[in-house]
């Protein structure tokens, strides 16, 4: 039976997002530039939460009341044997949604595999669709065309309704945000626009750089009118766009000019098993000692971490600023 807990805050805790390894093969400039993150760097291989684990996870945490779950990293393709632990998961009572959020490299040889064991939804990260400032905008270590030919595989794979994240920076690839909403419309997939976030401590963010998500949506609207639609459900991140012409749906994710931790239900847990109740937040909670066995004590745990969660970073931001903020590549997004 299911419990709600709420935070200090009121907020129910719904959706769990799983980092499965911190490793990645790209080196966005505004995730893990490669100036900063080291070739070796994070969890080792043996030291991140096993199969067992991250399933024991799941199943504490959907008694707690998580219905959602995503698989992050990091790039989570280079997990060994993912699609295993997609099975294990998407088998799991009460785990209505599993996705999964992914620069794409990888997927042409994965799309089918993860389609298979159950992965219900994707999410792809796509900045740019030029080749040389989409390589750029990887660090150069991602190529478009692997991109696009794991978009296409996972298509095929099944995938009837793929989103596509999009941080925008300015002067960077702002221009391409038409080009992206250009190539997606008419199609079934869900393009996002999110605005360029002071996430980590290495991307040496500033405001000047933030596209506001309404000035961009208003580029688009000159182009080909929207309409806003309500949200799919309560605590969604993007606002929902759809095309007046009816050639599909866009989204903006406006952390930085429309915060909305008022209804942040999201816990994060990382690939060395601590558990992170922001995406800003500057300690996590050990959780791996609470997974090897006794039920009581996980729910136990989940529960003191959630009900203590005072979190609200984006409100605040740089107002209140605390210590140093978690790298978003050890969590995912
Ligand atoms: P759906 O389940 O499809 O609604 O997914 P989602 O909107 O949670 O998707 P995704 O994880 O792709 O989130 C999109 C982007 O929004 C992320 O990459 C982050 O940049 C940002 N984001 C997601 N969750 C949070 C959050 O809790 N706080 C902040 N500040 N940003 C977030
Ligand atoms: N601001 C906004 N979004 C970011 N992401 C990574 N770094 C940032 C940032 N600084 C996004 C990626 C990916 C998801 C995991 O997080 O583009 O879609
Ligand atoms: Fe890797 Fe994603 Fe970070 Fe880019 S944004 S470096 S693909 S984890
Ligand atoms: Fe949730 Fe923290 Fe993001 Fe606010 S800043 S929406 S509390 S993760």
């Amino acid at each position: 039976a299911r419990t709600a807990v709420l935070d200090r805050r009121a907020r129910p805790l719904r959706d769990l997002r799983i980092s499965v390894i911190d490793a990645c093969n790209f080196r966005c400039p505004y995730c893990m530039p490669a100036e900063r993150v080291p070739e070796r760097h994070g969890t080792d291989a043996g030291a991140r939460l096993s199969f067992d684990e991250i399933e024991r996870a799941a199943r504490g945490f959907v008694r707690a009341g998580v219905g959602k779950l995503r698989l992050t990293g990091g790039e989570p393709l280079l997990r060994r044997n993912l699609p295993d632990l997609v099975a294990r998961l998407s088998a799991l009572p009460g785990v209505e949604d599993l996705a999964l959020t992914t620069n794409g490299a990888l997927l042409d040889r994965q799309a089918r595999a993860l389609r298979e064991a159950g992965l219900h939804r994707l999410t792809v990260s796509l900045d740019s669709l030029d080749p040389a400032r989409f390589a750029a905008m990887s660090g150069g270590r991602g190529a478009l065309r692997d991109v696009l030919r794991g978009i296409a595989a996972a298509e095929e794979a099944g995938f009837r309704r793929i989103k596509f994240n999009v941080v925008v920076r300015r002067g960077v690839n702002e221009d391409d945000a038409l080009a992206i909403a250009a190539h997606f419309r008419g199609s079934s997939h869900v393009v996002r626009f999110i605005e360029y976030m002071d996430v980590g401590t290495c991307n040496e963010w500033r405001r000047e750089e933030v596209v506001p998500s309404r000035e961009l949506r208003d580029r688009i609207h000159a182009r080909w009118p929207l309409r806003a639609v309500d949200r799919s459900y309560r605590g969604e991140v993007a606002e929902r766009h759809v095309y007046a012409d009816g050639e599909g749906e866009v989204g903006f994710v406006s952390a930085v000019t429309a915060p909305f931790c008022g209804d942040c239900h999201r816990a994060r847990l990382s690939a060395d098993g601590q558990l992170y109740t922001c995406l800003f937040a500057s300690r996590g909670h050990a959780l791996r000692p609470f997974l090897q066995g006794d039920d009581a004590a996980l729910d136990a745990r989940i529960a003191a971490v959630w009900a203590a969660r005072t979190d609200r970073y984006s409100e605040l931001r740089g107002r209140g600023a605390g210590a140093r903020p978690i790298e978003m590549f050890l969590i995912g997004g």
